[in-house]
């Protein structure tokens, strides 16, 4: 098994243990989305996408929503924190010094883009939540706290990523409605 396959082996390994029930899926759909995205994906950027929510996964240490009065500063920390854990499994696995530089920076980014690499990955894991996350994030958050995140999850999409969520179907009529609303509300 080579550097890379290794890494994603560890990386999923520590993902499967998230009491998130939709981390697993959304950790593999986010690199299946970046692939799509981008074929020519670096080794970097597809370990940044199967990593970007690891410190979801580690229950005893995660970064926590409570502790923030400010959305977007729990979403920094949560990428911050994450790099630093992705750091030690990618040396574990022996992965090239600069290629774990690149990874752990835009796992640190992964929430506000900024650089061509970055904001792939910000489409991928934002694609990614209409796709798989939002069944699941409805069943368990309701629909008020889902519109809110929705809305902030298309603010954040590229014109081109906007295009492919505006097509993604849900079986469940109430998710299809949530969309349509996220769409029409959200701020041009
Ligand atoms: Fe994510």
């Amino acid at each position: 098994m080579d550097n890379i396959d290794c890494a994603k082996q560890k990386i999923r390994a520590v993902i499967a243990g998230s009491q998130v029930p939709e981390d697993p899926r959304h950790a593999d759909n986010t690199l299946e989305w970046l692939l799509r995205l981008e074929p020519d994906a670096g080794e970097a950027l597809q370990l940044a996408a199967l990593a970007h929510d690891i410190d979801r996964a580690i229950e005893e240490v995660k970064v926590r929503r409570a502790d923030f009065d400010d959305y977007d500063a729990f979403k920094a920390a949560h990428a911050r924190h994450g790099a630093e854990l992705l750091r030690p499994i990618l040396a574990v696995c022996g992965v090239a010094g600069d290629t774990v530089d690149e990874a752990c920076r835009l796992v640190e980014v992964h929430e506000v883009g900024g650089d061509p690499e970055a904001d792939l990955l910000k489409d991928a894991d934002s694609i990614s939540y209409f796709d798989v996350n939002l069944p699941l994030y409805y069943r368990r958050e309701g629909w008020a706290e889902s519109k809110r995140r929705s809305l902030w999850g298309y603010q954040r999409l590229s014109a081109r990523a906007r295009k492919i969520v505006e097509n993604i179907g849900h079986k469940e009529e109430v998710l299809t409605r949530l969309l349509r609303e996220v769409i029409h509300e959200h701020v041009h």
